[in-house]
């Protein structure tokens, strides 16, 4: 079966017959919103390297959530700026902290959205590592109890999933531990399984004030070169009662995506992250490329790839063209 017997492009040539045999289609119901959160009240600081997205104090979370939700995206995950960063990161798990108070909130204001909280405890030490120091190296064990207090408090507030990006071994059978003792069985996690050491995070440590203060991530997070053990660190998630798991950056580790799609079976998401985002706005600012046709190509290769979910600066946009995409 050669050519001319086998044409591809007869399956090519209208929009509407294209639309017929396309395999992969973005939905509204895949996308997660991030916003940050602060202090204060009508704050609305606009982030440099990330327009369109704001540190926002609560009263001016709960609208623009309010608009997220009402476009139909079924789903945001909070990141949270404290008052005072300590050594321990302190407010991370405070019953007033700052994402504690935005979750009551949220959930006093909107209804039927998932409300998903960051479990990590970079933005609330004064050192800026995910985990507890002690002669300049980030320890594992000392961690886990705070990282397990802080999804805790998250869920006693009133989130519905909770979803540690620390990368400390063990994190998630401690957290789904405190959970379970504390009568949250029901309460899902949703792990950062394969988080990479990645220059794709630079806009969001900006965003939330989360830049280590002495030496990089690379003792926790992964390195850029692996992905055989990306399906170590899922399985040993899963293992530990993880019920989602995430691959993250997204973009540059679609390889990664596939692959743990394809092994485990369960529901994956991955995070188009502040970098990748970062890129597109810049080069579209340019007038380097189309964003809108830009953006809707790397969401649907992040699908396609085989991300069930996808967390999005771009969520919002997205929604709005899909909508205008079904009539
Ligand atoms: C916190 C955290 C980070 C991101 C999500 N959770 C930053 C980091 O690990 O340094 C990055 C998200 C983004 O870049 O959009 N641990």
């Amino acid at each position: 079966m050669h050519y001319p017997l086998f044409r591809p492009r007869r399956l090519r040539e209208t929009e509407t017959i294209r639309r017929m045999v396309r395999e992969t289609r973005l939905s509204v119901d895949a996308l997660i919103m991030p916003f940050f959160v602060v202090h204060g009240r009508s704050v609305r600081r606009e982030i440099d390297a990330m327009p369109g997205n704001f540190q926002l104090s609560v009263d001016e979370l709960v609208k623009e959530v309010k608009d997220t939700a009402a476009l139909g995206i079924p789903a945001i995950i909070l990141f949270g700026l404290p008052a005072t960063k300590d050594a321990v990161g302190s407010e991370a798990f405070a019953r007033d902290g700052i994402v504690q108070q935005a979750v009551r909130a949220i959930k006093d204001s909107v209804s039927d959205l998932v409300v998903i909280t960051d479990v990590c405890l970079c933005e609330y030490t004064s050192h800026g590592h995910c985990g507890v120091v002690e002669q300049g190296r980030i320890k594992n064990d000392p961690t886990l109890d705070l990282l397990a207090r802080t999804a805790l408090s998250h869920v006693e507030a009133g989130a519905d999933i909770v979803a540690p990006s620390d990368m400390m071994d063990g994190r998630v059978a401690a957290i789904r531990e405190a959970l379970d003792d504390h009568g949250f069985e029901e309460t899902p996690i949703l792990a950062y399984a394969a988080k990479y050491a990645s220059a794709f995070y630079g806009p969001f440590r900006e965003a939330a004030g989360s830049a280590p203060q002495f030496g990089d991530r690379r003792s926790y997070q992964m390195d850029p070169a692996n992905a055989d053990e990306a399906l170590r660190e899922v399985a040993l998630d899963l293992d530990e009662g993880a019920d989602m798991v995430m691959v993250k950056p997204a973009l540059a580790y679609l390889d990664v995506l596939a692959r743990v799609k394809a092994e485990f079976g369960v529901p994956v998401a991955a995070y188009n992250v502040s970098g990748e985002f970062a890129m597109v706005k810049a080069a579209a600012r340019l007038g380097w490329l189309d964003e809108e046709r830009t953006m809707m190509e790397i969401l649907t290769a992040i699908r396609r790839a085989g991300a069930d979910l996808i967390l999005t600066y771009y969520a919002r946009e997205a929604a709005r063209i899909l909508r205008q995409q079904a009539g």
